[in-house]
């Protein structure tokens, strides 16, 4: 019986969806109805992905036929519980809510992992994003162990949380510019218990990284290596972009995403100024394409790079929260909705024969080690919802 529920639920979507596909090919006014159901029918894949705590959904697999998947300590074990959170928010569905609550069961152990900076990418995303649903005490009391433990990683001398803990010989205390997604966790710990800690440090975090990871024309650094005597940062490098000096587009991101989301919590004009500043940089930037999918890296010269989809994401989303804060709200929207739309296609939602639990293809993980290379990649997805959640809230 549960095998045949199962062929149903992937073979009735797909004969759905090859019947839109050929229909639209033959009516284009029918397109835009099309392209909506064939999202939903996205999102429907990933209800059909079972229940494994040892099989988080991340990406395609080497030969691009299947999933690959990942224990709960890989850092983006959280965003496919946050997908099922979001779609419930989006649809209502409660099928969503049960295997949100289902699969984020199996993140909880992360609240002890201290070798990892990503506490806020896998627990604020799958506890964070069901805490607001649910308003579970249990969610609660996971997040403020996740923030207790993701703040050993402070180093006072250098006024940071360390990433990284891999090339110690060559990088002293690695911070990159990823690090400032986790402060989110850290400002939600104070609002929930009283205790400033976390946002004294979350804040001390944040004003280092102001302080060192912009360049002049406001893009980013990818890892700034500090001295952990004096304080000083030593060394600007990369290491998912194309060379020390290029700008990797999910960095400028997360740069964007990061000091927006910082603002939220402390109303400092200088985080506004540099998410603005940075936003400037990369909505204005020569080599953005018409479309709004960034390559991978704004200074690879190949013709022939990838985009990466889940730059675009994470940026369309960050400037939907900007645009709440600022004056050049007009500019942000219209880009936001530019990748919407751009997405919202048949060139970027995922391969509908490959049995894998995303939405939206083409994103880029690691250019520099080949690996996830112009494919889907959960965060893409992640940050594609949230959008489409703060547009449903405009
Ligand atoms: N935090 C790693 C990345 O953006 O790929």
């Amino acid at each position: 019986m549960k095998k045949n529920l199962a062929l149903i639920t992937i073979i009735v979507p797909l004969l759905f969806l090859f019947s839109c596909k050929k229909e639209k090919k033959e009516n284009p006014t029918t397109a835009s109805v099309s392209i909506d159901s064939l999202l939903t029918l996205r999102y429907q894949q990933l209800l059909s992905y079972q229940v494994d705590s040892m099989s988080f959904p991340r990406s395609y697999n080497k030969n691009k036929s299947e999933t690959f998947k990942v224990l709960s300590k890989d850092w983006t074990s959280g965003f496919f519980p946050g997908n099922l959170w979001q779609l419930y928010k989006l649809t209502g569905n409660e099928a969503y809510k049960t295997q949100a609550e289902a699969w984020t069961v199996h993140m909880e152990k992360e609240k002890l992992n201290g070798g990892t900076h990503d506490m806020g990418f896998k627990i604020y995303c799958s506890f964070g994003e069901g805490y607001e649903i649910t308003n579970n005490e249990h969610y609660k009391e996971v997040m403020i162990e996740s923030a207790n433990t993701l703040i050993t990683r402070f180093n006072k001398n250098v006024g940071s949380l360390r990433s990284w803990d891999f090339n110690k010989d060559i990088w002293e205390f690695p911070v990159i510019i990823d690090n400032m997604m986790n402060l989110e966790l850290l400002f939600e710990a104070t609002k929930m218990t009283g205790d400033s800690t976390y946002h004294n440090i979350a804040v001390t975090h944040a004003n280092t990284t102001l302080k060192n990871h912009f360049r002049q024309n406001n893009s980013s650094y990818h890892v700034v290596v500090y001295d952990t005597i004096t304080g000083d940062a030593k060394d600007k490098v990369t290491h998912q972009g194309i060379n020390d000096d290029s700008s990797w587009a999910r960095g400028q991101g997360w740069g964007i995403y990061g000091y927006t989301m910082s603002y939220r919590y402390t109303k400092d004009p200088a985080y506004l100024k540099q998410a603005e500043a940075s936003a400037e940089f990369y909505l204005n930037h020569e080599k953005l394409p018409e479309d709004g999918i960034p390559f991978w890296d704004f200074d690879d010269p190949a013709t022939d790079k990838p985009r990466d989809v889940s730059a675009a994401t994470v940026i369309a989303s960050a400037l939907l929260e900007l645009a709440t804060y600022s004056s050049n709200s007009e500019k942000y929207i219209a880009y936001a909705d530019k990748v919407i739309g751009t997405l919202k296609s048949e060139e970027y939602l995922v391969d509908p024969s490959i049995n894998a639990p995303f939405i939206l293809d083409h994103s880029t993980g690691n250019w520099p080690k080949k690996d996830e290379m112009d494919e889907p990649i959960v965060y893409g997805d992640y940050y594609f919802l949230e959008a489409l959640l703060r547009k449903s809230n405009q």
